[in-house]
């Protein structure tokens, strides 16, 4: 599977494009500001449905248009697949597959993606909402009911926070905090529950790639979710129970913070290098290699269930790495197709065939094929 081809209409710094590419390496070179992360993040588009820089889906389209369209191409060995998304500065996005309506979830491993950017380099470092975003790039991918989930999950924690916020002047809106405590905790079950069994998986493939690029450091991952959860693979019922009794316990204290202060809206991963916490003792050197293990072992997850190897897209990430991590990150990615946005064309030479793409003002310039 890979991605043949897209098309671009008055998206970010794009009029229009339509760009062929390599099933192999894909190399995205120019000057800055040119629009090398634009057509990537159009790409991952095509996998999410949101464009990973923007808050809101608005920003990417070009401005003064009223719309952004994207088209992508998929050959799913030999069958084709087509993606269609319509990002209006009003009203609500849409989505087609293969020509027919579709929501946001179907398109859940259609293209499967593994983006890694610089900002990914801080992982460790970085607070737990950095982590979750991690476990949800992957999982929404592989499991369609997981973002169906989480959407839910905090449309229920927005009501709840603004009936916390009102309770001093509305009293009788406490009335419903129940019904809302039991929502949270049926639906928050559910999400420990992927969330765990997807841990376990990562903390199982990661630690051996850490190993080998670190030169033997041994990396250990956890999942910290709702302390009086003891056992986040028990069983959604059993969960359910413990959440809801510890917010109902936690009543009192709620309405005093006006804040939902329990819940796996709170999660985090817990990374341990060489037996220490590595958010706390890390050089930035072993907080890198642990993110390049992290992801790389995403994309090995991905592949082992989706039977696919998913996309590889590398924003500007080689010219962050040392030599070292550079080439075991070019030796361990170079199967499946790869998208490189930097100007590595050293790295280009390192890698199988591919095809070369030169980025100017929102225009495909030049391309050449390579290998
Ligand atoms: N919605 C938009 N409409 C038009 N241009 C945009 C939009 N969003 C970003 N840009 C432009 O895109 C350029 C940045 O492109 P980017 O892909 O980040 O560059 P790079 O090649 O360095 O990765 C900037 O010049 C910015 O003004
Ligand atoms: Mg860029």
């Amino acid at each position: 599977m890979h991605l043949a081809g897209i098309a671009l209409t008055d998206y970010r710094n794009y009029i229009g494009a339509e760009l062929e590419f390599h099933p192999g390496v894909n190399l995205l070179y120019g000057g800055n500001a040119q629009g090398k992360t634009n057509l990537l993040e159009a790409v991952e588009l095509l996998s999410s449905g949101h464009p990973f820089r923007a808050a809101k889906d608005g920003e990417a389209i070009r401005f003064d248009a009223p719309c952004a369209r994207l088209c992508g191409n998929i050959d799913c060995g030999g069958r084709y697949r087509r993606i269609d998304i319509t990002l209006p500065r009003e009203g609500k996005k849409s989505i087609h597959i293969d020509r027919a309506p579709a929501a946001l979830q179907d398109l859940a491993g259609k293209l499967p993606c593994v983006l890694f950017t610089p900002e990914h380099l801080n992982l460790i470092k970085s607070g737990p909402a950095e982590r979750r975003k991690l476990i949800k790039s992957i999982l929404c991918q592989l499991r369609p009911r997981y973002s169906a989930l989480l959407t839910a999950y905090r449309r229920t924690l927005v009501q709840k926070t603004a009936i916390l916020r009102q309770a001093e002047e509305r009293r009788d809106l406490l009335s419903v905090l129940e019904d809302y405590n039991r929502r949270l905790a049926e639906l928050g079950a559910d999400i420990i529950m992927f969330r765990a069994a997807f841990v376990r998986i990562l903390a199982k493939t990661a630690p051996p790639i850490h190993r080998e690029i670190s030169g033997g450091e041994e990396l250990s991952i956890s999942y910290e979710t709702v302390s009086a959860v003891e056992n986040p693979a028990g069983s959604p019922e059993e969960i359910r129970g413990i959440l809801l009794e510890r917010l109902t316990s936690l009543r009192a204290a709620e309405i005093a913070a006006r804040a939902c202060l329990s819940g796996p809206h709170r999660d985090d991963l817990h990374i341990r290098i060489g037996g220490q916490d590595a958010r706390q003792f890390a050089s930035q050197g072993q907080c890198r290699t642990a993110a390049v293990a992290l992801k790389l072992a995403s994309r090995y997850i991905m592949e082992h269930e989706l039977g696919v190897i998913p996309l590889l897209l590398l924003d500007d990430i080689l010219s962050e790495l040392d030599a070292r991590r550079q080439d075991y990150v070019l030796n361990r990615i170079d199967r499946g197709q790869i998208f490189i946005t930097g100007c590595e064309a050293e790295a280009a030479r390192r890698l199988r065939a591919g095809r070369i793409f030169e980025i100017s003002a929102g225009t495909v310039a030049g391309r050449r094929d390579f290998g």
